[in-house]
């Protein structure tokens, strides 16, 4: 085939020029050229597209369809898509190498049998790869068909002679387009092929799910030039030696992205949890210090997580401060608080903060629980192990309101938990009853007496 003219273009500022550039003369970002394809357009002037008028009418005027669903076996994952998998719609899969995404498609590819033919095109494992997977999961599909292919010229045919109804590209950085001269996985060669992609499926209606791998620096092959061209983005996340995985989406054309999935990677493949509160919390050891149970929201469902604090003495001089699963800046803040409005001296200590099960917490909520779990490790007292705490801590030490008190409070009352400190301003505002006993807090020092830890 003959190669398309093409330009070279700076991600950062849009710099266009013919021969690759390593420094932008525009911005002087560094590294910042891929290569796109010129698309030749004749124009015709105004007034003149083909003798066409565009004419905008209100919205009123359009009727909306019904968005067509798929269910795709596990509710986990419908949850996350806000409802099944949308006709016609393409879902981009990230996730580092190992983490299961093959795994997970092919089992949903197996699960939504019945429903049409689906069509797997991968360009990282042979037929007999996939084939032995597949045993694995014991999954007999005749309506799975499978294409090793990489050229995306013919995957492209391959989809209009089938006519499937899902077609799954596992992995978008293996497939390259003849039109591009950038090697296969740069970001000219995902973006066109991405666009070759949905040109043919959005014109049949098929839904289409491609996976990505995820760079170091946590994007899908360079700097996120796939999520705006697709629907739905969501990442498989997830330690690679724990087995929990969480089904994460960070964009949704088609429902809400706060939603998460929980997963774990078993011998016969992934499988869904429904309860992750309990299992979040069922390794707890009998009533340590420095360890206590907050309840943070994701998307509409709350998670009880247990947080871990480690305070030690510092052997060098400059003391250290490690969070995992928490932002390091709101560590380092809600430390100088303690400090300052609680008096608790942790200049010579290192302090290490640790979310249980490899989450991500980032929510203003668990601040209290932050605080409350490093003064226990601090002066190794524990902390009720029936009693979950929440709030959120500004720089004065005051304990300030958090949303979706009810929710947080109903599943801490569902796994039995007896007692609660939250905020004195969400107190007052309860109406329903709760077999917890709720302590309202007003500052960091009236939860710290409460506790003992003062
Ligand atoms: P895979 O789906 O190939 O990951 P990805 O496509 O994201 O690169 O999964 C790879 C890992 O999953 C591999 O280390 C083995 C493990 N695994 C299981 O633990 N159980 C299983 O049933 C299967 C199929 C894989
Ligand atoms: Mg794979």
């Amino acid at each position: 085939m003959a190669k398309s003219k093409t330009v070279f273009v700076c991600s950062e500022c849009g710099y266009e020029s013919g021969k690759w550039l390593g420094k932008c003369p525009a911005c002087n970002s560094w590294n910042s050229f891929y290569e796109q394809k010129v698309v030749e357009t004749k124009s015709k002037g105004l007034l003149q597209a083909n003798g066409k008028v565009a004419t905008p009418q209100t919205l009123s005027s359009y009727e909306a369809k019904e968005t067509i669903r798929t269910h795709t076996g596990f509710n986990e994952l419908d949850r996350v898509l806000g409802g099944g998998l949308v006709k016609g719609s393409l879902v981009l899969l990230g996730g580092e190498p190992g983490i299961g995404k093959s795994t997970l498609i092919l089992q949903i590819c197996d699960k939504i049998k019945g429903e049409g033919k689906v069509l797997y095109v991968s360009g990282e494992e042979s037929a007999e790869q996939i084939k032995l997977r597949a045993d694995r999961l014991g999954i007999n599909n005749e309506d799975i068909l499978f294409l090793g292919e990489t050229n995306i010229e013919l995957v492209d045919q391959a989809i209009i002679n089938v006519n499937p109804k899902l077609v799954i590209i596992d992995s978008i950085q293996t497939m390259y387009s003849e039109e591009i001269t950038a090697a296969a996985g740069s970001v000219s060669q995902v973006r066109e092929i991405t666009s070759q992609v949905m040109r043919v499926c959005k014109s049949k209606g098929i839904t289409t799910i491609i996976i990505g791998h995820v760079t170091k620096e946590g994007n899908i092959a360079g700097p996120r030039v796939l999520e705006h061209m697709v629907d739905t983005v969501l990442y498989l996340e997830g330690e690679r030696y724990f087995s929990y995985r969480i089904l994460r989406s960070v964009k949704n054309r088609f429902g809400s992205t706060n939603e998460i999935g929980m997963f774990e990677m078993q011998d016969k493949g992934m499988c869904e949890i429904t309860n992750p509160s309990d299992i979040l919390i069922s390794e707890r050891e009998d009533n340590p210090a420095g360890s206590c149970i907050v309840a943070t929201m994701e998307g509409t469902r709350p998670l009880l997580v247990e947080l871990q604090a480690l305070t030690c003495q510092t052997v060098f001089g400059y003391p250290r401060r490690a969070a995992n699963g928490i932002d390091y800046n709101r560590l380092t803040l809600l430390i100088a608080v303690l400090e300052k409005k609680a008096g608790m001296m942790l200049s010579s200590q290192d302090v290490y903060l640790n979310v249980v099960g490899g989450l991500k917490v980032n929510e203003p909520a668990m601040d209290l629980g932050i605080i409350i779990v490093t003064a226990s490790s601090f002066k190794n007292i524990p902390i009720p192990k029936d009693m979950i705490i929440l709030g959120e801590v500004g720089l004065t030490g005051e304990v300030r309101r958090i949303n979706l008190i009810e929710k947080r409070l109903k599943e801490a009352e569902k796994l039995g938990f007896k007692s609660c400190l939250i905020p004195e301003s969400n107190k007052k505002d309860l109406k329903d009853n709760y077999k917890l006993d709720i302590i309202g807090i007003r500052n960091v020092n009236e939860a710290m007496k409460k506790i003992g830890l003062k």
